[in-house]
């Protein structure tokens, strides 16, 4: 086969699940590769997961779960996620398939066959959250440049030497001006580069999860070289079909892992191992809520589904819908130069203002003129080529093409709402009601001409909500228009053809999303999970022995065993029970409790008990005899 068309977003670790921030760049993805679909055959759009990672390992230890079991739980809500959002990648790497870690270690023997690694000692300090090495003079105080907590590393490692390739990179950027986009990542990238770069730590001591360096167990190459591997592992480099897809024609990272990464230890990566550089390498910038960043570890997530939820449950449109209007929402604040911020009343603004009045209404419109003036099908006449002209040669397809061949989402779903726009003042001018009495020749050229709009709007929502421009062709009647060179035609849709009923697309939303995603939220943390259940140790303990406390009148000090283990509880039963009435009996404890102290003694965990209603405690006490220690679910 032919070259394909190859896109690549970054891939995402797996401490938690997607968000809209890091949705977002699935989607800007998603849209283009789709777009892509529209032009030609062979298109393949590569996402997936980022598993090797120190920070991955530590949320799975965080949560009591063997990695392997995480990684697995976290990746399949990733795709699970992609998949509901429309998002229709080619293939979903995950780096801990063979297929990956294959291709890593060749990597990593070419590289160093090739004399481009060294073996060398590493001190300095690591940063956990976004995994990189930085020196002393890097610190910000004491933190990382991006203001989080270093460990001090001082390992026996390897080494990547890409001070060697400073000035390949150097001379292959300035002769190359589209390969960092936007200008503005080009510039930092030229001036990171100019201040000289410094050979990569490329390994890690090995810490039991990671991918082993070859022939030399005692360390895992370092989860950067590893997870950028993949854009070559997925398509099958070394010894598959990989040709056919590199160099990839586009690239899509954030900024926070465009210098550092893509733009110096990619590109230094792929000349050492003999490969071409990719054409376009887009670093897009952030969305923020408020002054922040979207992140997990900020925990000012919205997770798009739960967002989408929100327009289903204020009976604004199906899941279906509601996914692309959170689609369409993320592209119109699409960042590219400059960062971008959510906020709920913005979508729920936007979603009224542009998919429901001009989007929703305008189709709305149409289609219930053509069954009120046309017996529900479009006439067999042509459109005015005044507005087709503007459509397809001045405005609105040029907009749409332009604007996604340059990769730029931002701008081209800007064409969308404006052909809708242009439609509703078409019809509020040409008023058709009036033309079915005063000029019926004329009012059959309004309808074509309306319908030739609707059907260039369905075609310039395709790749962004590909959900509800199946609907818009349904509602005209019509196949989906699935191919650019059908985009704003006159021939791009059949006439005679009946119309589907009229039922709006979308309803306008009243209620603020911000409240309801407060409720879902809400609603979600009182439920804990069975795991996080589980973590509480209950166990059967029996009192040998009880006194009171002095100057506590409520407070009784026990000592119990639990199993051959003795602990001290404090507990405030002292005006329920006397000392002597305990002594022998059975009680429930939670084990692992964080000692505290109470009165100068130390609690070694806590009894259980059930409120009672005078304010005092009804203890919990077996059914019948049980073994001390036995666990308690
Ligand atoms: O960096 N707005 O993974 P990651 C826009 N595993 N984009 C955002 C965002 C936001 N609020 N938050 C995150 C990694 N992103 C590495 C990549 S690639 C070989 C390895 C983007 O899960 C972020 O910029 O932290 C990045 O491009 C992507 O989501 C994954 O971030
Ligand atoms: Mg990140």
């Amino acid at each position: 086969m032919s070259k394909r068309f190859y896109t690549t977003t970054a891939i995402y670790y797996v401490n938690s699940a997607p968000h809209i921030g890091s949705a977002q760049e699935a989607v800007i993805a998603d849209v283009i590769a789709r777009y892509q679909r529209m032009k030609r055959d062979g298109v393949h759009f590569l996402t997936g997961t980022d598993e090797n990672a120190t920070k991955v390992f530590e949320a799975a230890k965080a949560q009591g779960k063997e990695p392997r079991a995480f990684v697995d739980e976290v990746a399949a809500v990733f795709k699970n996620v992609f998949d509901r959002m429309h998002i229709a990648y080619d293939d979903f790497i995950r780096t801990t398939e063979p297929r990956h870690i294959a291709a890593v270690q060749e990597a990593f023997r070419r590289l160093r066959d090739a004399g481009h690694i060294y073996q060398g000692s590493y001190e300095g300090w690591y940063d956990v959250q976004t995994e990189t090495f930085y020196k002393e003079s890097d610190l910000v105080d004491g933190k990382s440049p991006e203001g989080n907590e270093v460990r001090w590393v001082q390992e026996n490692n390897y080494f990547f030497r890409l001070s060697a390739f400073q000035d390949r990179l150097l001379s292959h950027i300035e002769a190359n001006p589209q390969f960092i986009q936007p200008e503005v990542r080009r510039n930092e990238v030229l001036a990171f580069i100019r201040q000289g770069l410094r050979d990569a730590c490329i390994s890690r001591s090995a810490s039991g999860w990671g991918i082993p360096v070859p022939d030399d167990e005692s360390q895992v190459i370092y989860v950067w070289f590893d997870a950028l591997i993949n854009y070559i592992s997925a398509i099958g480099w070394p010894d598959g079909d990989w040709k056919s897809y590199w160099p990839a024609e586009m690239q899509l990272v954030g900024k926070d892992i465009l210098v550092r990464f893509h733009s110096t230890l990619w590109p230094a990566m792929l000349m050492g191992l003999g490969l071409p550089l990719p054409d376009v390498l887009l670093g897009h910038a952030w969305t923020m809520m408020g002054e922040e960043k979207i992140s997990k570890s900020r925990g000012n997530v919205v997770a798009p589904l739960d967002l989408a939820q929100t327009l289903v449950d204020r009976g604004a449109c199906g899941i279906e819908l509601a996914v692309d209007a959170v689609r369409y929402y993320m592209m119109r604040i699409a960042p590219y130069e400059t960062d971008s911020t959510f906020t709920f009343e913005d979508f729920d603004l936007k979603f009224n203002s542009e998919l429901v009045n001009d989007i929703s209404n305008g189709v709305h419109r149409v289609v219930s003129m053509l069954h009120s003036f046309c017996e529900g099908s479009i006439p067999m006449a042509e459109p005015d080529a005044e507005v087709v002209k503007r459509t397809l040669h001045d405005l609105h397809v040029p907009t749409f093409a332009n604007g996604l061949d340059l990769y730029r989402v931002d701008s081209a779903v800007k064409a969308a709402d404006a052909i809708a726009a242009e439609l509703n003042v078409y019809i509020d001018r040409e008023k058709p009601w009036d033309l079915r009495k005063t000029d019926p020749p004329r009012l059959q050229a309004v309808m074509v001409t309306m319908a030739y709009l609707v059907r260039t709007l369905e075609g310039c929502l395709r790749p962004f909500t590909p959900a509800i421009a199946d609907r818009i062709a349904a509602l005209l009647g019509q196949e989906p228009l699935l191919k650019l060179d059908q985009l704003g035609r006159t021939d791009s849709f059949k006439r005679g053809v009946k119309a589907a009923k009229a039922e709006p697309l979308l309803m306008r939303i009243e209620k603020s999303a911000e409240k309801e995603v407060k409720k879902m939220e809400e609603t979600q943390e009182d439920l804990i999970s069975i795991e996080q259940f589980s973590k509480i140790k209950l166990r059967i303990a029996r009192v040998l022995d009880a006194h009171k406390v002095e100057n506590a009148d409520k407070l009784l000090r026990l000592e119990l065993v639990v199993g051959s283990e003795r602990r001290q509880v404090l507990a405030g039963i002292a005006q329920q029970y006397s000392p002597e009435e305990l002594v022998g009996r059975q009680v429930v404890l939670v084990a692992n409790l964080q000692p505290r102290k109470l009165r100068g003694f130390e609690s070694q965990g806590m009894i259980l008990a059930a409120d009672a209603e005078d304010g005092g405690a009804i203890l919990l006490m077996p059914d019948k005899p049980a073994p001390e220690g036995t666990s308690v679910h």
